[in-house]
């Protein structure tokens, strides 16, 4: 909502009314700057619902039954390592930038032609699910350990229309969703190429940092609240870009107890046996309330030690960046998540046509 060029005038009243004059223009002054008040706090999509423990068990009940498979392309360019898939009638194309310390292998599941991936449990789901909806899917891995922004935003950006002519997908919608590191970096990004949106997850973005441009695409924010000071940042940020008329949107994520049926669902490669002594043992330890919440975030809690002392696993235990990584998101502070991808790619369909 904008204010036209109204303007106030103050006619000139009789001298004999001149009080009770005064009086009603101030009244109509307060009303006016209420008026400009109230039109410059941006319009902001209210934020979706939080989920309930309830309905986040419900959602553990089931993992979407996915007709993709992942089975990607590898190779080497530009000093990086970049691992895509396009389904067979590709609609749109979704880059997706990592956190620090991880890598576009990560997205995609071990196998014969990508020995080296790690398939951790939530950004595969990511990656799943858009191919699920035919989005052709580009992952590429930062130069240093984090993401950086003047000479990588040339290179990405150049890896990306390099990948997207060879494999005559150039024409389609381009989407990017980029988490912690990668949100920053996509945020930045977004300022070189035309993406029709843009999903920043735990992340606020370097919005004070960016002279925004006229034609920014429509971004979601999906951040966690027990990071509060993210979440004002995340906040702030909404307002700036809201005013000057990019449209956004937040999805808030809670935390919720941890739950052995969950870990054996998303985790493949951890069978429900051994879940089951997870959780039994983390009880145990007392890293989980009587709620079933984790007291700290994954990466404060020895757990792992705890594991190997009861020999349920052994020293080169193969899921513990999985295990830790559920947790993360169980915890609420920090993590990628894909338990909100039916609202992401909701909002990434529809945003398909760069306005
Ligand atoms: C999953 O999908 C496959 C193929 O579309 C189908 O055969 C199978 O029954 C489905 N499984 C469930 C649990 O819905
Ligand atoms: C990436 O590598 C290609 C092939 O070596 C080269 O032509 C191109 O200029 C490089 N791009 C950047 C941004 O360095």
């Amino acid at each position: 909502m904008r204010l036209g060029s109204e303007r106030i005038t103050h006619k000139s009243a009789h001298r004999s009314v001149f009080d009770r004059a005064i009086i009603l223009f101030s009244f109509v002054l307060i009303l006016f700057a209420s008026v400009l008040l109230i039109s410059r706090i941006p319009i902001l999509n209210p934020p979706s619902e939080s989920k309930t423990s309830e309905n986040l068990q419900n959602l553990f009940q089931k993992l979407p039954n996915f007709s993709s498979q992942l089975n990607p392309s590898l190779y080497h360019t530009n000093g990086t390592e970049v691992i895509y898939q396009i389904p067979s009638s590709p609609k749109a194309v979704l880059f997706v930038a990592h956190g620090c310390n991880l890598h576009a292998y990560d997205f995609w599941d071990k196998s014969s032609n990508c020995p080296h991936c790690t398939g951790l449990p939530e950004d595969r789901l990511f990656v799943l699910q858009a191919l699920e909806l035919n989005m052709a899917v580009i992952t590429i891995s930062s130069l240093g350990k984090c993401w950086s922004f003047q000479r990588e935003m040339v290179n990405v950006q150049w890896i990306i229309q390099n990948w997207v002519k060879k494999n005559n997908i150039e024409n389609l919608p381009k989407f990017a969703m980029g988490a912690s590191s990668g949100g920053y970096f996509v945020s930045a990004l977004a300022t070189k190429m035309e993406f029709s949106s843009i999903c920043i997850m735990i992340a606020e973005g370097v919005f004070k940092n960016i002279d925004i441009p006229k034609i920014y695409p429509p971004t979601l924010f999906v951040h966690m609240v027990k990071d509060r000071n993210r979440a004002r940042a995340v906040l702030s940020n909404m307002e700036q870009l809201a005013e000057v008329g990019v449209e956004v949107k937040e999805i808030r994520c809670e935390e919720f107890p941890l739950d052995a049926g969950f870990l054996a669902k998303r985790i493949p490669g951890l069978d429900q046996g051994s879940a089951d002594k997870l959780i039994e043992v983390f009880h145990e330890k007392g890293f989980l309330d009587e709620k079933g919440h984790l007291k700290k975030d994954g990466r404060a809690i020895k757990w792992k030690e705890a594991l190997l002392k009861k020999k349920l696993i052994h020293e080169k235990f193969e899921l513990f960046s999985h295990v830790n990584e559920e947790m993360n998101l169980a915890f609420a502070y920090h993590e990628f998540t894909s338990l909100n991808n039916d609202e992401i790619f909701e909002w990434f369909e529809s945003h398909m046509k760069r306005n």
